[in-house]
């Protein structure tokens, strides 16, 4: 299979990772015959400062020449330290979300089991965990009209907007899902305070009578939050608004370990968007220290989802856990009994698993 991949680095530890899946996905070609062709373009802060826009009509075009995008991650703490930036380094991300409809953003919570020491949870609460979020991805507050601050610059409003073909089309995607897996979902809204969850309940109740053997269950988002560290068992299929599935996935991290391990796709009708969970981490930026294993995850599910090539997404699966098995360990999810030779970096992390797919390819 001959494929075109477009590589967006964005910032902070964004090219280093990034560089690590490259590697790891040229295994996979080589060791499966398939050709990807990687080129690069600009997103984030890393574009403000080169092209002064986050997402340069470069980057959308090399974009709609591409097969599929994966993205390292977009943000840095000069912006941040100035919240009256307009133009800001997230806008990237978000308008490219939103050129290319990627209304579902799938984010598997996938507990590998040599990592039960590495949560702050207790492993027996953890144990046998193995969730996914079906965050909609290009609505709700973080694109609603009006948003914005009045004159004198002491008020500000952001609007929370769903329609209902908005909530069905993500719905049903994680209806499909749940059938594959253990036929349960769980919605979560807020439906006793916001008329946009009560818009969301009442569709999701809706497309659920096409799916009678799906157990569906409602939650609003506060109990969910309590009940994900709990109980996480409880869970399969997570169905959520954009900014929900936002704040709940970040938490839902500490269920795999590491916000280090988390990969995720967005899915839309033209072209699929790869890229962790995690954000830019400047601070650990460029010292070979942060985990690439999110990315390197993200990949297996741009295999899977956008190439359908599930025999080798499966294979990346495979040689990550085989490398956790072995004991190997990046800063972020080393326990008290990692031993200090077994600690390893950015790079070596990305060799490991290298090799370790060409081994079970051989
Ligand atoms: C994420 C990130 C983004 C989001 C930011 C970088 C805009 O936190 O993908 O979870 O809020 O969606
Ligand atoms: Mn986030």
């Amino acid at each position: 299979m001959k494929k075109k991949i477009l590589i967006l680095e964005g910032d902070g530890i964004g090219p280093e990772v990034t560089r690590e899946t490259m590697k790891v996905l040229r295994t996979v070609a080589a060791s499966f015959g398939h050709e990807f062709q990687f080129s690069e373009a600009l997103i984030g802060a890393a574009a403000i400062e080169a092209k002064g826009n986050p997402l340069p009509p470069e980057t959308v075009t090399a974009a709609k020449q591409s097969d599929a995008i994966l993205l390292g991650a977009v943000g840095l703490p000069k912006f941040d330290q100035d919240p009256s930036a307009t133009v800001r380094p997230e806008q990237g991300l978000l308008k490219l979300r939103k050129e290319f409809d990627l209304f579902a953003n799938i984010r598997p919570i996938k507990l590998f089991s040599p990592l039960l020491a590495a949560s702050s949870l207790k492993w027996e609460v953890l144990e046998g965990a193995d969730i996914v979020f079906f965050r909609e991805l290009v609505g709700g507050i973080y694109f609603g009209e009006p948003r914005g601050r009045n004159a004198t610059q002491d008020e500000a409003w952001d609007t929370m907007r769903y329609t209902k073909d908005a909530v069905r089309r993500i719905a049903r995607m994680a209806f499909d899902a749940a059938r594959r897996r253990r036929n349960m979902l769980c919605s979560v809204d807020k439906a006793n305070v916001l008329e946009c969850s009560r818009l969301w309940r009442e569709t999701v109740n809706e497309v659920a009578r096409n799916y009678p053997d799906v157990t569906l269950t409602h939650l609003y988002v506060d109990n969910a939050a309590m009940q994900l560290i709990k109980n996480p068992r409880q869970f399969d299929v997570v169905l959520t608004e954009n900014m929900f599935g936002d704040i709940l996935t970040d938490e839902a991290a500490q269920i795999a370990g590491s916000l280090g391990m988390l990969a995720s796709a967005s899915l839309g009708p033209r072209i699929g968007l790869f890229e962790p969970i995690h954000g830019s981490a400047p601070d650990i930026a460029g010292k070979d220290i942060a985990n690439p294993i999110a990315s390197i995850l993200s990949g297996a599910m741009m295999l899977e989802f956008a190439f359908g090539l599930k025999a080798e997404s499966d294979a990346i699966w495979r040689a990550v856990e085989h490398v956790l098995k072995e004991c190997y360990r990046t800063q972020d999810i080393k326990d008290a009994t990692t031993l200090e030779d077994k600690i390893v970096g950015t790079q070596d992390m990305g060799n490991l698993i290298a090799s370790q797919l060409l081994r079970l390819s051989a």
